[in-house]
C-alpha cells in the first residue's frame, strides 16, 4: 500500500491515510478475480434494469472486499440521523457543532464585520472569507492549524441581494464577485472548545480570480496560453471556480478549477468560439458574473486564449503566504472535480482526477519522478503520464495513455490543454459525472462519486462521445448516482489494469421497486441521492457527501436536505451522520491533527430563498464551515 502519511519532520498531514499496509491483490489473484468477474456476466445481466455491465456489490462475490456475508457488526458508534428538512444541523446524539467560518468574515482586524444589508463590498470581500467553501484541508504544524478552503463560486441573488436585477451592477459589485472567488488561508485555533480564525495572523490569505500564477508542466509556454497580458504564456492571472481539492505529502494543498467557463463572455454577439472552446462550454454569455465588465480577458473575442489558462490542478504552499501558486498543466485541463494523491509503492505519485461533466472522463496521472521522503518534492507534480478510464463489460478496465503518439496530437502539451479532446480521441468510457475520487487507506483500492447523469442513454457529450447505458454507468436517465471503486493490478497504483464494481448505487426503495430503488446496502433508513464528496478518515471510514435534490418529494421523497453518511468500505453499511440545512450541498471535509474535530463544509444554504443559516431570523444565509466534536472527547473518523 501506499505510503500517504509521509511528510516532513513539522508538517503533520492529518487527513486519511494512515501508512497501515492494508492487502493487496496479488497479480495472480487478480486474474482469477477478473475471470470470475466475466463468468457472472450472464448471471448479471438478468437483473431486473440494470445494464449487463454492472457489477453491484452483494452481487459479485468475485470482489475481494466484498464482505457483506462475513460482517459481524458494524465499524460505526453513532446512531443513525433521519432524513429532514430542518433549517439547521443535525448530527448523531452525543456530537455538537459549530461555525469555523462564513462567508465574509474578516481575516484581518481591519476588514468590517459582515453588513447583513449590503452583503459587503469590494473592498470588504478583499480581506474576508469568500463565498460557496467547497473543498478544504487543515495542515498542522507545531501549534499552527493553518486552513485552506475552497470558494467556489457565489450565489448571485444571495450576494447581490441588495441589487434590483441581483445580480452584479457596477465594478465595485464585480470586484466583490472576483474577491469572493478562489481560496482562503488562515491560521484557526481552538480556544475552551471552540475554534475560530485567527485574525492578522501571518499565515492569512485570499487568492482570488486576480492573484499571479505561475504555469508549469508540458503545456508552459505554448502557444496556446500566450495572450496580450502574458505573450510568454507562463504566468496567468487568478484562479476560479475551485471545487473539491487535494494535498500532498510534502505539505502543499491542491485546488481544482472546475467549471471555469462560465466567466467567459464575448462583446462581439457574432464571435464563434472554436470547436475546442466549446467542448469546454466557453460561450459568447457568462453565468452572470460580468466580469468582462472591467476585465478584457475575460473577453472571449478579444482574448480567445484565456480560456486555454484555466482548468487545472494549481498547488499552494499554505504555510509559505509569500509563494506564487502554480498551475500543473501536466495534470491535464478539463473541469476538475479533486485530486486524490496517493504515492504509490514504487514511489510514483498518483493522482486521481475526475472531470464533471455528463458524460465525460475519469483520469490519473502519473508522475515521472518519485517521490522522496524529506527531500524536495516540491517539481513532482510537474511532469508525468496522462491517462484516462475505459471501463469493461464484466469488471475489468484498463488506464489508456494520453499522448501524441495514441491521440493524434502534435504536442503532450497539447493533450494537456485540450485534454477533453484527447480522452475522446482515445475512447474512453463516458462516466455519470465523476465528482470527487477517495482513495483507501487500508488497501490498494479507489472510490469515485459519480453523482447523477439525466443525459445517460438519452444523448451524447458535448464531444459527440456516445453514452451508452451499462459498465458503471448502469442506468438510463440516471437521477440517483452511484460510487465506483476499483482495485489496481497487484496493488499498485502505477498498474495500467485495474478491476472494478460499484460499492453503492444511490436510490428510492420507497419509490422504485427497480434498479432504481438502489443497490443492496440502500434501504429506507439510508437513502440518499447525488453522492458528490468523498473521503477517508485515517481509520479508513468513507464519508459521503451529497449535493442532490433537495424537494422531498417524488423520486426524493424521503430523502430531506442533502446530507453526510459514514460508509465502511468492508461490509458496505452506509449510516446517515448529519443532515444539512435548507436548499444547502454539503461538501468538503478535513480534520484537526487530534482527529477530535471534524470540520464540514455547508455551500449555498438557501440558494433558491429559503434559509437563514447559519444566523436564523430574518439574517442572509451565509456558506460556512462548521467544526463536529463529539461530546466525550472523542475521535471522530
Ligand atoms: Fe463543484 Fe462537481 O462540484
Ligand atoms: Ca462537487
Ligand atoms: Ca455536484
Ligand atoms: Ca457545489
Amino acid at each position: 500500500m501506499s505510503e500517504i502519511t509521509v511528510k516532513p519532520e513539522n508538517v503533520k498531514n492529518i487527513d486519511n491515510h494512515s501508512a497501515d499496509a492494508g492487502p493487496v491483490v496479488k497479480e495472480a489473484e487478480f486474474d482469477q478475480l477478473a475471470e470470475q468477474a466475466v463468468s457472472r456476466r450472464g448471471f448479471l445481466s438478468t437483473c431486473v434494469g440494470l445494464g449487463a455491465g454492472a457489477f453491484v456489490m452483494g452481487m459479485t462475490s468475485g470482489f475481494p472486499m466484498n464482505a457483506l456475508a462475513k460482517s459481524t457488526g458494524s465499524r460505526m458508534t453513532f446512531s443513525a440521523v433521519a432524513a429532514n428538512t430542518l433549517d439547521t444541523i443535525t448530527v448523531p446524539k452525543g456530537y455538537s457543532w459549530s461555525i469555523l467560518a462564513s462567508w465574509g468574515d474578516p481575516l484581518w482586524s481591519r476588514g468590517a464585520s459582515f453588513d447583513h444589508k449590503t452583503r459587503g463590498s469590494g473592498e470588504s470581500q478583499e480581506l474576508a472569507f469568500g463565498d460557496n467553501n467547497d473543498g478544504m484541508a487543515l495542515f498542522s504544524m507545531g501549534d499552527k492549524n493553518i486552513f485552506a478552503v475552497n470558494n467556489e463560486y457565489v450565489n448571485q441573488k444571495i450576494m447581490y441581494g441588495n441589487r434590483e436585477s441581483k445580480l452584479p451592477e457596477n465594478a465595485d459589485d464585480v470586484r466583490k464577485g472576483k474577491a469572493a472567488h478562489g481560496v482562503s488561508i488562515m491560521e484557526v485555533a481552538q480556544k475552551n472548545g471552540q475554534w475560530s480564525i485567527v485574525k492578522d495572523s501571518t499565515y492569512n490569505r485570499r487568492i482570488t480570480a486576480d492573484s499571479d500564477m505561475d504555469i508549469t508542466g508540458p503545456a508552459s509556454g505554448h502557444d496556446l496560453l500566450k495572450t496580450k497580458a502574458d505573450p510568454t504564456g507562463t504566468r496567468s492571472k487568478g484562479t476560479w471556480n475551485n471545487c473539491g481539492n487535494g494535498r500532498t505529502p510534502w505539505g502543499t494543498y491542491l485546488t481544482c478549477e472546475e467549471n471555469f467557463n462560465g466567466y467567459f463572455s464575448s462583446s462581439d454577439e457574432n464571435y464563434q468560439a472554436s470547436a475546442e472552446l466549446t467542448r469546454y462550454g466557453v460561450k459568447n454569455k457568462d453565468r452572470g458574473y460580468n466580469w468582462a465588465l472591467t476585465d478584457e480577458r475575460f473577453d472571449i473575442s478579444k482574448h480567445p486564449n484565456e480560456p486555454n489558462r484555466v482548468g487545472y490542478i494549481v498547488e499552494i504552499d499554505p504555510m509559505d503566504p509569500t509563494s506564487t501558486p502554480k498551475k500543473r498543466t501536466a495534470l491535464g485541463r478539463f473541469k476538475h472535480e479533486n485530486a486524490e494523491l496517493v504515492v504509490a509503492d514504487n514511489g510514483h505519485v498518483v493522482v486521481y482526477l475526475g472531470d464533471d461533466e455528463r458524460g465525460e472522463f475519469l483520469y490519473k496521472f502519473v508522475s515521472d519522478k518519485k517521490y522522496k521522503k524529506g527531500g524536495n518534492n516540491t517539481s513532482l507534480l510537474e511532469n508525468g503520464s496522462l491517462y484516462v478510464a475505459k471501463f469493461y463489460d464484466g469488471g475489468k478496465g484498463e488506464w489508456l495513455a494520453l499522448n501524441p503518439k495514441t491521440t493524434g496530437m502534435k504536442s503532450q502539451a497539447e493533450v494537456c490543454i485540450h485534454t477533453r479532446l484527447a480522452a475522446s480521441a482515445v475512447g474512453a468510457t463516458t462516466m455519470d459525472r465523476p465528482e470527487w475520487v477517495a482513495a483507501n487507506p487500508n488497501k490498494a483500492e479507489v472510490y469515485c462519486a459519480l453523482t447523477n447523469n439525466k443525459n445517460r442513454g438519452v444523448k451524447p457529450n458535448a464531444g459527440g462521445d456516445l453514452t451508452p447505458v451499462g459498465g458503471p454507468n448502469p442506468r438510463e436517465v440516471n437521477n440517483y448516482g452511484q460510487i465506483v471503486r476499483w482495485l489496481p493490478k497487484a496493488g499498485d497504483h502505477t498498474a495500467d489494469e485495474f478491476i472494478w464494481d460499484l460499492f453503492v448505487m444511490a436510490g428510492n426503495p420507497a419509490v422504485h421497486k427497480d434498479a432504481y430503488a438502489g443497490s443492496d446496502n440502500i434501504d429506507a433508513s439510508n437513502m440518499f441521492n447525488s453522492p458528490d464528496g468523498i473521503a477517508f478518515d485515517k481509520h479508513g471510514t468513507l464519508w459521503i457527501q451529497t449535493d442532490g435534490k433537495y424537494s422531498n418529494k417524488g423520486d426524493f421523497a424521503g430523502q430531506g436536505n442533502n446530507q453526510m453518511l459514514a460508509a465502511d468500505p468492508e461490509t458496505g453499511e452506509i449510516r446517515r451522520f448529519m443532515v444539512g440545512p435548507k436548499e444547502c450541498e454539503v461538501t468538503g471535509i478535513t480534520w484537526s491533527a487530534d482527529t477530535k474535530t471534524m470540520f464540514v463544509g455547508i455551500q449555498h444554504p438557501g440558494e433558491k430563498g429559503d434559509s437563514h443559516f447559519p444566523g436564523g431570523g430574518d439574517s442572509v444565509p451565509r456558506s460556512s464551515v462548521i467544526a463536529i466534536t463529539k461530546d466525550d472527547g472523542g475521535y471522530i473518523g
